[in-house]
């Protein structure tokens, strides 16, 4: 399936209403609820099978995916505030949470995610940090994308990581 072009329109999201999907240990989505399909504009049968990448918005950095990854894979979880991308080329943003997936005999198995709105003045703070890093990426790499995010979250305080970057959100402006 040809990926949408992108469109700088914002879908608005309920307040209170998750976006939920679960996925298999690579990413396959394996289960979407109804509120997923009709956000992102993708049947359940079209979602269902397909990489969860199927939504990654091109404004996304790599390196968040990569710290998403390494902590999914080392069971911790990773809130992350990700901007999404519809099969009509709009884009929504969504606070995450991940959990995993397991089975009777407690092995995990996949994964899911929980996603809700995030208010407005969080996302116009994000969005050119992102977009920044995109840029570095395609310049320099994940390597030199890494070395930006942490010098950019150094220079906001030593206390400020990317797992607690949306609680301090507020010291960014
Ligand atoms: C449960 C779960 C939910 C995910 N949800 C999203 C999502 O909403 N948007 C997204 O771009 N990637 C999501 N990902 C990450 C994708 O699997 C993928 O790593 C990311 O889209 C980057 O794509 P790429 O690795 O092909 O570059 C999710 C992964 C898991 C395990």
């Amino acid at each position: 399936m040809k990926k949408p072009e992108p469109i700088n329109e914002e879908i608005a999201l309920k307040n209170n209403v998750y976006i939920e999907s679960d996925t298999d240990l690579k990413g396959i989505i394996t289960h979407v609820n109804d509120y997923f399909a009709e956000i992102s504009g993708y049947t359940k049968e079209e979602l269902i099978g397909k990489a969860h990448s199927i939504v990654r918005h091109p404004d996304m950095p790599k390196v968040l995916f990569k710290i998403l990854w390494e902590r999914l894979n080392n069971d911790q979880n990773f809130i992350a505030a990700i901007k999404n991308l519809a099969k009509d080329g709009r884009y929504y943003w969504v606070f995450t949470d991940f959990e995993p997936i397991e089975n009777a005999q407690g092995e995990k198995i996949g994964y899911k995610a929980a996603r809700k709105k995030i208010s407005k003045h969080v996302t116009d703070v994000l969005d050119p940090i992102y977009k920044k890093l995109t840029e570095v990426e395609k310049e320099g790499g994940m390597e030199a994308s890494e070395k930006y995010l942490n010098a950019f979250l150094k220079e906001y305080g030593e206390d400020i990581t990317v797992d607690n970057l949306l609680e301090n959100i507020h010291k960014l402006y």
